[in-house]
């Protein structure tokens, strides 16, 4: 196991009716900026339970972060949060609407002249706004970490930062917020915190049995609860399993002292930029490509995948077989794992090799042996 300092001061509020609860975490003398999305929080209900909340507060509302939130309509909420003094922001919805306040809070008390070096160059964020959330959408552990991603639409680019600053004081997790998400939403975020996990237990074997162990217990919730909370009406004990599984999967725990990957992030992100795709249908097309091209690296824990996930005793195990039972999960819920399912063609790989190529050097996952000829490899196999 690596040397590890661990530091995570996120408080969780968790259960249902928690709204009210922010009334006494918030300060009273904030001046408060509560973002959103689309419009989702207005038609089932929590937009009202955070404004009565907040009835004695000082606020003044951003509406409209889009999913994949946009670099240009986050610079209008920095211009906002200047002009009014804003220093507490009260993020409401899913990945994205947190993702793009934590870029908010970052660039409206960066110094430099163009805050997307913050996201293109790594500029050190020295200082930020402080931040909170209530949670809609289990998915992107972002309630309970540091980092954030952001798309540039005009420029096709998604780029990621974080900073220990970004860490939220409170995080609100409602299971009954979760009634009103569409199911192919459930499913991307079954998908998103399954390859979460992957992404920091399917390396290779570094002696980390707690972390391990903890990984291996996410999945195998996720596998056990994932086609009750997409497929069936809504169960608030289910619902509460994933939304901590959700959580569990990215607050750094799993993570400690072990090797980790992120390749099919990386690459999954770059689709995202050029093609539109949510997130997690990227993955899916991903993530199997680099279980089989990168097997050689992950067998020992394809392995343990194997057993102790799926609970398959037979031997000698099958590396085929396991990448197909998790290609197979992603397609029970009901998201595709080809590119050609999403009418993009090998005409098209070109455009994703070039969007990495502009990030830097392509060294990508745990031994950083996935080279662009890898890549390539990986790509092509998944058309
Ligand atoms: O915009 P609104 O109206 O809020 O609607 C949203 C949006 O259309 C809707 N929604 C959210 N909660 C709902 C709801 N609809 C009904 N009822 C609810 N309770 O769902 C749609 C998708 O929301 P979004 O926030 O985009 O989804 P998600 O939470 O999956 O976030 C995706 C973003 O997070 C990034 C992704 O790259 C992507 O940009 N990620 C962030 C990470 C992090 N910060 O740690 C890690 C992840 O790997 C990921 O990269
Ligand atoms: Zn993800």
């Amino acid at each position: 196991m690596f040397p590890f300092t661990f530091y995570n001061p996120v408080k969780i509020i968790f259960g249902p009716n928690s709204i009210p609860k922010i009334t006494k975490e918030l300060p009273i003398n904030a001046n408060i900026l509560i973002t959103y999305g689309g419009g989702s929080i207005k038609n089932n209900g929590i937009y009202d339970q955070v404004v009565k909340a907040l009835s004695n507060h000082r606020y003044i509302e951003f509406g409209g972060i889009e999913a994949n939130p946009d670099y240009e309509t986050l610079m209008q909420a920095v211009q906002i949060v200047k002009e009014k003094n804003i220093d507490y922001i009260l993020s409401v919805g899913g990945g994205s609407v947190l993702d793009g306040s934590k870029f908010i809070a970052a660039a409206a008390k960066y110094e430099g002249h163009d805050a997307w070096d913050i996201l293109s160059k790594g500029a050190a964020v020295k200082e930020a706004i402080d931040i909170a959330c209530i949670m809609t959408l289990p998915a992107t552990g972002s309630e309970m970490n540091g980092g954030a991603v952001i798309s540039y639409r005009k420029i096709k680019q998604k780029r990621d930062f974080g900073s220990p600053l970004l860490l939220p004081k409170f995080s609100v997790l409602d299971p009954l917020h979760l009634q009103s998400l569409p199911t192919n939403q459930k499913a991307n975020g079954v998908v998103d915190t399954f390859i979460h996990v992957l992404e920091q237990y399917l390396t290779y074997n570094n002696q980390a049995e707690i972390q391990d162990r903890w990984a291996e217990g996410i999945l195998q919730t996720l596998i056990k609860i994932g086609p009750e909370y997409v497929h069936k009406p809504f169960d608030v004990d289910i619902a509460s399993n994933m939304m901590w599984a959700a959580t569990s999967a990215l607050n750094g725990i799993i993570g400690l002292g072990v090797a980790q990957d992120w390749a099919t992030h990386m690459i999954g992100h770059e689709i995202t930029a050029l093609f539109g795709l949510d997130h997690a249908e990227t993955l899916a097309i991903i993530m199997p490509g680099v279980m089989d091209i990168m097997q050689h690296d992950k067998m020992e824990k394809l392995e343990s995948l194997d057993t102790n996930v799926f609970g398959n005793r037979t031997k000698p195990f099958n590396v085929k077989a396991t990448i197909l039972k998790t290609e197979e999960f992603f397609q029970n819920l009901g998201i595709k794992t080809r590119f050609s399912d999403y009418q993009i063609y090998e005409k098209d790989m070109a455009l994703i090799l070039n969007n990495l190529e502009i990030k830097g050097d392509i060294k990508l996952g745990e031994k950083k042996h996935l080279t662009k000829e890898k890549l390539t490899e990986i790509l092509v196999s998944r058309l």
